[in-house]
């Protein structure tokens, strides 16, 4: 099924995308797709409709549509772990029942959404200033991303995530707390991740330090009761969730606490709905017409098609500037890997380098290479149409067009006559002007596509966040992959228990390679 979309990317590859707008004035209309609130736009590629068709035609071979019925009806589609993937579960606001070995898990949500929100409504109530989630990875990239995109909705207790094992991350952040008033939420599925545990104690110590009770102090959101029970923190004060939760899903239910202590339940709730209206639009909608599945075609035609490796991720709202890092975890953990589920090599790549920051800082910094380094970096813009402060509406224009400017500018280009001809208009002549132009040429023809939503509201963001998790899914079942487990990571963590006591000097070095002998030895003599 691949050698079809090779063949497209072979006829497709220099197609000019001023070209198919000049052949079909509707392009705009026809190669974009509106969903809930949101339009996408993926009109500024190569795509054209035979290519579209091809692409189609590969979902379609993929059974991306019964795999997807299969997630929602609660299968254990992570085979790698035994464990059905149903984060839509939390979202699921109607109710209707979701099985899971014939058990109908929803009493259990809303059992656990309506304890959170019996936990939020006191803390709100209850005098703390200052909530620090302490989580890493999943258990704190979501709440960190959605509580700055979601600022303006804020009217809980100042929020804090500490993720980072360095002692920088808890030193700067309890710099500014106040022990008596600050609550610490432990945020791990496992509970057992050693960041997560280590800055959990050091909290605990903190506290201990400044004399003030631990009692009453600590939340842990986790599927590990017992080993937050053996922590100290007694049942009634953890929220719980099931292992069909994955960790980079898991915003939606426990995880999502310290967002719903600032913004409330009601804006919480809010998030849910927006989240469970883009996963009826991904159950319903056609192949050519869903969204999700759209997002993970364009990106299939830009990595395993073409083969540009990366993607940015370019939002113009300066609210969304955790979403790409929020992406990062989504797609890389999910989709970087290099078999299918059966074991076999994967045929093509996996998913691409997820990466960017927000418009239009980037503009300062690394659309230059965008503009016109040698390689197509595919650029994934997103803006809103109003903002929350009417009263600087102007700035907000700006935005706009400068988003709108970065996506036409790197579609049109900039030809050698025509920098020729600025140059002549300069007053420059000769080499010198031919040598100036040759600086000023935009090669164009760069593909990009732009979400556009109308305001960034807690029920867009959950359309947003919905939006990708089910294009990683999608993309994720084309290439064969299971999106759902994350072996990747364990070597690494492996290694770092293993060294931990070598660098405390309680272990020798025996046995490691010269390199990591060589820097223990620097450390040795530099600490
Ligand atoms: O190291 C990867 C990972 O397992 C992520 O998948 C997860 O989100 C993160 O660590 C944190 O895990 P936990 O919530 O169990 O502390």
């Amino acid at each position: 099924m691949w050698d079809a979309v090779k063949q497209a990317a072979e006829s497709g590859r220099d197609r000019s995308i001023l070209g198919l707008f000049a052949e079909d004035e509707s392009r705009a209309e026809s190669f974009s797709v509106s969903a809930l609130d949101l339009l996408f736009d993926y009109s500024k590629t190569q795509i054209d409709a035979a290519t579209r068709d091809v692409l189609i035609d590969l979902a379609a071979a993929a059974d991306v549509e019964a795999r997807r019925d299969a997630m929602f009806a609660g299968a254990k589609i992570n085979d790698t772990e035994g464990r059905a993937v149903l984060h839509t579960a939390l979202r699921n606001l109607d109710g209707d029942a979701v099985l899971v070995d014939d058990t109908d898990v929803m009493p259990d949500v809303l059992d656990t959404l309506a304890r959170m929100e019996t936990v939020a409504d006191e803390v709100r109530a209850s005098g703390f200033t200052d909530v620090v989630n302490i989580g890493i990875g999943g258990s704190d990239l979501g709440p960190a991303m959605a509580y700055l995109a979601l600022s303006p909705y804020r009217d809980g207790p100042r929020c804090h995530f500490v993720s980072n094992v360095d002692a920088a991350d808890i030193t700067d952040t309890l710099r500014g707390c106040d022990p008596e008033k600050t609550l610490f939420i432990v945020a791990s599925k496992t509970f057992t991740t050693i960041e997560t545990m280590t800055n959990a104690r050091t909290a605990r110590a903190w506290l201990q330090d400044h004399g003030v009770s631990t009692d009453g102090r600590f939340i842990a959101l986790s599927s590990n009761a017992e080993a937050a029970a053996e922590w100290g923190i007694p049942s009634e004060r953890v929220l719980g969730f099931a292992d069909w939760v994955g960790g980079r899903y898991s915003m939606w239910g426990p995880i999502g606490l310290s967002l719903m202590i600032a913004i409330g339940p009601v804006g919480f709730r809010a998030f849910l709905r927006g989240g469970h209206a883009m996963d009826r639009h991904f159950r319903a909608a056609a192949l050519p017409e869903n969204m999700p599945v759209l997002l993970a075609l364009v990106g299939i035609w830009h990595n395993q098609g073409l083969g540009h490796a990366t993607r940015a991720v370019l939002p113009y709202d300066n609210r969304l500037s955790r979403l790409p890092a929020y992406l990062q975890q989504l797609e890389m953990e999910s989709n970087g890997k290099s078999v299918a589920m059966d074991g076999a090599p994967l045929p093509v790549h996996s998913g691409p380098v997820v990466w960017g920051e927000p418009g239009t800082n980037g503009q300062h910094a690394f659309y230059q290479l965008i503009h016109q380094g040698t390689r197509v970096v595919p650029c994934e813009f997103m803006v809103a149409a109003e903002c929350h402060e009417p009263d600087l509406r102007h700035h907000h224009d700006l935005l706009i067009a400068n988003c709108l400017a970065q996506s036409e500018a790197l579609m049109r280009g900039r030809s050698l006559d025509e920098a020729r001809a600025i140059m002549e208009s300069k007053g420059l002549s000769g080499d010198e002007l031919e040598r100036q132009a040759r600086h000023r040429v935009f090669p164009g023809n760069r593909p990009s596509t732009t979400l556009m939503m109308p305001k960034l509201t807690p029920e867009m963001l959950g359309q947003i966040i919905a939006l990708y998790e089910h294009r990683v899914f999608v993309e994720g079942v084309i290439l064969g992959i299971n999106s759902f487990d994350q072996w990747g990571v364990e070597l690494g963590k492996e290694l770092a228990t293993s060294l931990g006591p070598v660098v405390s000097g309680d272990a020798p070095a025996d046995g490691k390679d010269g390199s990591t002998q060589a820097l223990l030895g620097y450390v040795k003599r530099h600490s």
